[in-house]
């Protein structure tokens, strides 16, 4: 029976590891994590990680050959394939400082690795790492004496949170690379042969192991950057009375375009657009490679230009004051169907309302927890209140930052009629129907679209 071992039990590790022992059940699945708690949850009822369809998976498969442990050594030791999912986040020290990745988590596996195998093994990058990452794990792998022989391969993961099942279960591709050897191609032969129980061979790519360690960045890079393009052209129709959602629709169309990724919000959020690209940037400057550096940073810039402009226009269209306002965050997730909130756009927006002595109230129906620990700071100046009604309530204005859908299908008049006048509703994600909000009386702004007002 093939043995796998996955380090680090996060959004990647935990999911893309249930997915492989539902659809291999003679391949035995261990995922380790050093950290007790998440092993815990893990083995629970209550998952740590909030995905639709993930419980079904799990459950079907725990137990019989897929295993939470906090026992790393073992879990490495008995293992034929080691997969390494550890975070890679931003470094906030030392050279590269707010650019870079932060490979320490990633080595001490390295160094883990080899230090307790006793056995050949594969092992499989899935933490999306710079290009030439490969490079320095062969090199802490096989330093020292001993004998075993270590075949790293690169997997990187394009599954998107809210999604991460369907993802898995029927993915665009599949990408692996491998060194041109041997040992590499036979390894990642043995790799594709897992994926392939699943997943059309025509969907499994293989690559050299530089090219798939930069694939992963590149595409993360150009799915923000298109992100950033419309949230550009959004200021630019708020200016002209041109619609944003129209223009997406209009070039959408035209399918070397494509209708994807097209809705302009209040900007991207998530562990690893801006992560990913500023990491790009780092790479790029390390080769001396200053102008495509300066064109990849101009879209983390885009996104930071976009979420203070919302702030801005709120405070604008709201008389330029909301001290001692009460304001409605309807949503805190980095978007619908999770409840990560890891560089949220909304942790911007509420700090910037919460600056103008905003009386701030947050709802999410996933988020909240993980909302009050993204603004530690804050929690005597921000309330937290599950219930949409009840945050609308006495409020000036309702900002919504994530695309719930329950949002969609709230009763407005009612929510209307609960506050302050003239009511104000700022749909940072383009989602509500904004005829029938202004109809009921709202002074309804939206991304992209302007302000539509009562007041002249
Ligand atoms: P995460 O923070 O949710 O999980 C990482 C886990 O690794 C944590 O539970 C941590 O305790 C554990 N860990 C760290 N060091 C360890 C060690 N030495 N031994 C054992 N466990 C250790 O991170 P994530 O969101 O799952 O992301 C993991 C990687 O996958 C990152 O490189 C990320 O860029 C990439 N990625 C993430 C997503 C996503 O949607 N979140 C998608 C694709 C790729
Ligand atoms: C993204 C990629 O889509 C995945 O392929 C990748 O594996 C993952 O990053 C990763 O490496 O972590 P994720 O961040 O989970 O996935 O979610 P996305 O659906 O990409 O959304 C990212 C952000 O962009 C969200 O805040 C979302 O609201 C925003 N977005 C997305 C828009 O504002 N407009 C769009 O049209 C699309």
């Amino acid at each position: 029976m093939t043995k796998i071992c996955c380090i680090g039990a996060g959004y990647v590790g935990g999911p893309t590891m249930a997915m492989i022992a539902k659809k291999c059940p003679d391949v035995q699945v261990t995922v380790v994590d050093i950290n007790a708690k998440r092993i815990a949850a893990w083995q629970s009822d209550t998952l740590p990680i909030y995905e639709p369809g993930l419980d079904e998976v799990v459950k079907e498969a725990r137990g019989r050959n897929l295993f939470f442990s906090t026992d790393v050594d073992q879990g490495i030791r008995d293992a034929d394939i080691v997969f390494v999912s550890v975070n890679t986040p931003t470094k906030t020290f030392g050279e590269g400082a707010g650019c870079a990745s932060d490979l320490q988590y990633w080595e001490l596996c390295a160094r883990r690795i080899k230090e307790v195998s006793t056995t050949d093994k594969i092992i499989v990058e899935k933490s999306t790492l710079p290009v030439r990452t490969a490079e320095a794990m062969d090199r802490v792998l096989h330093s020292g004496q001993k004998s075993v022989h270590f075949e790293v391969l690169s997997n990187p993961e394009f599954l998107a949170e809210g999604t991460a099942v369907a993802d898995l279960e029927n993915p665009d591709r599949v990408l692996i690379g491998g060194h041109e050897t041997p040992s590499g191609q036979k390894a990642l032969k043995t790799l594709v042969d897992i994926y392939a129980t699943w997943i059309p061979r025509d969907r499994i790519l293989t690559a050299n192991v530089w090219s798939a360690e930069l694939s992963k960045l590149t595409a993360n890079a150009f799915l923000a950057q298109r992100v950033s393009s419309i949230n550009a052209i959004s200021a630019l129709c708020e200016a002209t009375e041109a619609d944003v959602a129209e223009i997406s629709r209009a070039i959408g169309t035209d399918s070397r375009i494509g209708s994807k990724f097209l809705k302009a919000s209040i900007g991207f959020g998530g562990s690893c657009f801006k992560k990913d690209i500023l990491n790009l940037v780092y790479l790029c400057e390390s080769y001396g490679l200053q102008a495509p550096a300066d064109y990849w940073r101009q879209v983390v810039l885009m996104n930071e230009y976009q979420e203070l402009r919302f702030v801005k226009t709120m405070l604008r269209n709201m008389f330029n004051t909301i001290a001692g306002k009460r304001v409605a965050v309807f949503g805190f997730a980095f978007k619908a169907d999770t409840g990560d909130t890891r560089e949220s756009p909304a942790i911007r927006v509420c700090r910037a309302l919460a600056d103008d002595h905003a009386k701030v109230v947050v709802t999410d129906p996933k988020a909240i927890e993980n909302a009050k620990i993204e603004m530690p700071d804050l929690l005597d100046r921000i309330e937290f209140e599950k219930d949409p009604y009840k945050a609308a309530a006495g409020a000036h204005a309702i900002a919504l930052l994530t695309e719930w859908k329950e949002y969609k299908t709230l009763d407005y008049q009612r929510i209307f009629d609960s506050m302050a006048k003239p009511a104000f509703i700022f749909d940072g994600r383009n989602m509500l129907d904004h005829k029938a909000l202004f109809e009921i009386g709202f002074e309804v702004y939206s991304i992209g679209k302007g302000l539509r007002t009562h007041l002249k």
